[in-house]
């Protein structure tokens, strides 16, 4: 029932990225969120669009996907995220030093342009390119979902990124959200009488996936200062971001989406989960 409502707001089929058929370079797009902003299309962003959906056809029989919460720490779910039929994580988060509690198979991975500036340090040296390059390359075959017009701020580090990419032997499947994905999705929730401000990565793959999955499990969604015992958790299971910054800057409603997400749980749309691995 829940798929087939989604399915009603957006096709993530189609949504799940723009084709190369439908812009062209020079063509001026107005940021989702702000309107009254654009970017222009680059020609390498044009060269790395799609010439088909990054996931046609695909059906999947059982689905992790892979939140970023601190709660992942310790939980020893490596071997069972890795071992579903389909794995998408988000915001390039790094796997290789957390591989018992995270897994480490990718087969989509999302990439917000702040992830540059955050992870990669805008890529201002040697160094950082390198390493934003292995890590692109750990990711053979994978989809790389980057949503480049969602907010403004972010269009240069795109292009650094995207340039990378271009000139280097880099195996991933690029894609880059249509316009109306967000709205679509916002749309959805807010007509299920969910009041979000503006869908995080990890809802998003959550709406879309119910596209192309039977079985939806999530892990490392926990936007909460302590755990099921009282003990604390950190913001991302991989750095030192806190609370305090995300709630000061972030749009996001992740309290909100997570009661959301426990509902649908209830209710045997997806499996949350939370505590540790056995
Ligand atoms: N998440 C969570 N609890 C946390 C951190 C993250 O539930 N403590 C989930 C959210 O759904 C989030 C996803 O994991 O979208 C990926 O985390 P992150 O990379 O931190 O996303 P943000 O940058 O915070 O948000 P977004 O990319 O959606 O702007």
């Amino acid at each position: 029932m829940i798929r087939k409502n989604i399915l009603k707001f957006l096709d993530p089929e189609k949504d799940i990225s723009i084709l190369k058929g439908t812009l062209k370079p020079g063509d001026v797009i107005h940021y989702v969120f702000d309107r009254k902003s654009t970017m222009n299309v680059s020609e390498n962003l044009y060269r790395l669009l799609p010439t088909a959906s990054p996931m046609k056809n695909q059906r999947h029989k059982r689905c992790a996907i892979v939140g970023n919460s601190g709660i992942l720490l310790n939980s020893s779910c490596g071997s069972e995220i890795d071992s579903y039929d389909f794995v998408i994580r988000c915001n390039l988060a790094p796997v290789d030093e957390f591989t018992a509690d995270v897994g480490h198979r990718t087969n989509l991975v999302t990439m917000n342009p702040s992830v540059v500036q955050r992870a990669f340090q805008d890529l201002s040296s040697e160094e950082w390119r390198q390493r934003f390059i292995r890590r692109l390359q750990d990711l053979s075959g994978s989809v790389l979902w980057i949503p480049a017009f969602m907010a403004k701020g972010g269009e240069e580090r795109v292009e650094w990124a995207i340039r990378l990419i271009l000139t280097h032997t880099v195996n991933v499947r690029t894609a880059f959200p249509s316009l109306r994905l967000l709205h679509a999705v916002r749309g959805y929730w807010l007509t299920n009488q969910v009041q979000i401000k503006r869908p995080t990565t990890g809802l998003l793959m959550y709406t879309m996936a119910t596209r192309f999955c039977d079985e939806i499990h999530l892990y490392g969604f926990w936007p909460f200062h302590r755990d099921h015992q009282g003990k604390r958790v950190k913001y991302h299971y991989y750095d030192t971001l806190t609370y305090e910054f995300t709630s000061r800057a972030s749009p996001h409603t992740m309290p909100l989406e997570f009661r959301t997400l426990s509902s649908l749980h209830r209710q045997g749309a997806l499996r949350l989960h939370t505590s540790a691995c056995s």
